[in-house]
């Protein structure tokens, strides 16, 4: 096995994880090299910190290393059985990631939903503008959150989730946005089930029993929203061009076991809890960097205006023309990846540089440590976009300097739509407005500390005063 730290009996090296375990992990890579062991409790885990070695995994060792280890807090109401993001690689796999790539993510399907993505934006825009009117203050994180979600719920549903309004959107439907939000923290907790499976029935943390509620929420709500579309159908005979209304029809046509409603309620699942946190993260943390840097900010304004003129809006038929946009969101991903870890396992014995990986071990890539190894960046800890307008370094899993999406056969399966909305969304909040941090706090007091789970949120939410800009409409 690779080098690591002493493991103290039963527990391990639990302890030297910390609040922040990517970060932990970093420090711990400096001593120990990118490819280390720790003994989690009764599980083994390898961490790869360098993109040579996350490289050397994700091409040459990417069948071996391509299952996850299924958490304990998913191991409910049969989840981990069928998600698309916890199965196996095998033909249920194969067969959902299919469905999705062609139904969802498909440049053709991406061109007819854009109008919808249009409107929601606008939406989002409308209501910044109103708060800029009345000076007053938003929660970045809420109302992006908010718009990304009714973007997927009109996408898949044709209908709104949530809606703007008091608290920036908190009373929105079923109060997702806390709802996913604790799922992620608890999902990136280190749970004692996990660490010592023979304790699972005790679920010491609750986080299984609360992993449960949500799951058992999401379903019920997608459920119904299924139901009542079978029956819309019935009577009325009514075609929606959603993603729904495509699925049901393979249901009808293909009554095989390949997509069934069970099948689908879990897919919805996954696409919401895998999809908004880390899109909303991704752009909370873009638009903290340029608060915090306003020279950069007052660049990328430039570009904008440039590209779009006084009276243009952005589009997504547009986002490959703001190169520097393009630069800010690809130094977003490398400073804070909004998925910390890549989560695989070890299907067989493996050797890797030189050393054995046993069967059954956990693989942990730590993506924060490769976007800050200062053998690879030069001012590692600098938020300087410059450095990707020269050279072609991309995001789609070649570089493994830069896989905030995972490379290989487990990459996501939703970057086309992801670049749309990120590059979109920043777009629009960064040509109509300019942004005033709240409470007169100036740019490099603004708090930049890191919240863990699954994804990597800000610890404080970023609230600013929007001003409207002058030469939009
Ligand atoms: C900025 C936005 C996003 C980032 C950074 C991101 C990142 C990731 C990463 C790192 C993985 C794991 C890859 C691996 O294990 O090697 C992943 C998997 C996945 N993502 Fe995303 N994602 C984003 C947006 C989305 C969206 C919008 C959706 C769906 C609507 C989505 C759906 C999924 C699914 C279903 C998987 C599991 C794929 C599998 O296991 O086969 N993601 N994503």
């Amino acid at each position: 096995m690779p080098p690591g730290p002493y493991p103290y009996p039963i527990i391990g090296n639990i302890l030297e994880l910390g609040q922040n375990p990517h970060q932990s992990l970093f420090n711990l890579s400096k001593i120990y090299g990118p490819l280390m062991t720790l003994k989690l409790g009764s599980l083994n885990a390898i961490i790869i910190s360098s993109p040579d070695i996350a490289k050397e995994a994700l091409t040459k060792h990417d069948l071996a290393f391509s299952n996850r280890q299924v958490p304990d807090a998913i191991r409910v109401l049969g989840h981990h059985k069928v998600s698309l993001v916890w199965s196996p690689i095998c033909d249920h796999w194969r067969t959902l990631r299919k469905l999705c790539s062609t139904n969802i993510f498909s440049p053709q399907k991406l061109e007819s939903t854009s109008k919808l993505r249009h409107e929601k934006v606008e939406e989002l825009v409308n209501f910044v503008r109103t708060r800029s009117t009345n000076g007053e203050a938003i929660d970045v994180g809420k109302v992006v959150f908010t718009t990304i979600m009714n973007s997927f719920s009109n996408t898949l549903f044709s209908m709104d989730f949530a809606q703007f309004g008091d608290g920036d959107a908190d009373n929105g439907f079923q109060n997702f946005k806390a709802t996913i939000e604790s799922l992620m923290i608890d999902f990136g907790k280190a749970n004692v089930s996990d660490l010592f499976p023979l304790l699972r029935f005790l679920d010491p943390q609750g986080i299984r029993k609360r992993g449960k509620d949500v799951i058992k929420r999401l379903l019920i709500v997608f459920g119904d929203i299924f139901d009542e579309r079978i029956q819309l159908k019935t009577s009325s005979k009514e075609a929606y061009d959603d993603v729904l209304d495509y699925f049901i029809n393979i249901i009808k046509v293909n009554s095989s076991a390949e997509l069934s409603r069970h099948l689908l309620l879990h897919l919805f699942v996954d696409l919401f809890v895998a999809g908004i946190e880390t899109t909303t993260s991704t752009i909370e943390w873009a638009m903290t960097e340029l608060v915090h840097n306003p020279k950069k900010r007052a660049r990328v304004k430039e570009e904008l205006l440039q590209v779009l003129g006084k009276d243009g809006k952005p589009h997504e038929s547009n986002i490959s023309e703001f190169h520097y946009l393009n630069a800010i969101v690809k130094e977003t991903f490398r400073l804070h990846p909004p998925v910390p870890f890549l989560h695989h396992k070890s299907n067989s014995m493996v050797e890797l540089c030189g050393f054995k990986v046993p069967k059954d071990t956990q693989v942990l890539i730590n993506l924060w440590a490769i976007g800050r190894n200062s053998s690879t960046w030069s001012d590692p800890n600098s938020f300087v976009p410059e450095r990707f307008l020269e050279c072609k370094m991309d995001v789609k899993g070649f570089d493994f300097e830069l896989i905030p999406f995972g490379a290989g056969r487990r990459m996501c399966p939703a970057l086309p739509l992801a670049h749309r909305t990120v590059h979109f969304i920043l777009a629009s909040l960064l040509h109509h407005f300019d942004w005033k941090i709240v409470d007169g706090m100036k740019p490099q007091e603004l708090d930049m500390s890191e919240k863990y789970g699954l994804t990597i949120r800000k610890a404080q939410p970023l609230k600013l005063i929007p001003i409207h800009t002058n030469y939009c409409q």
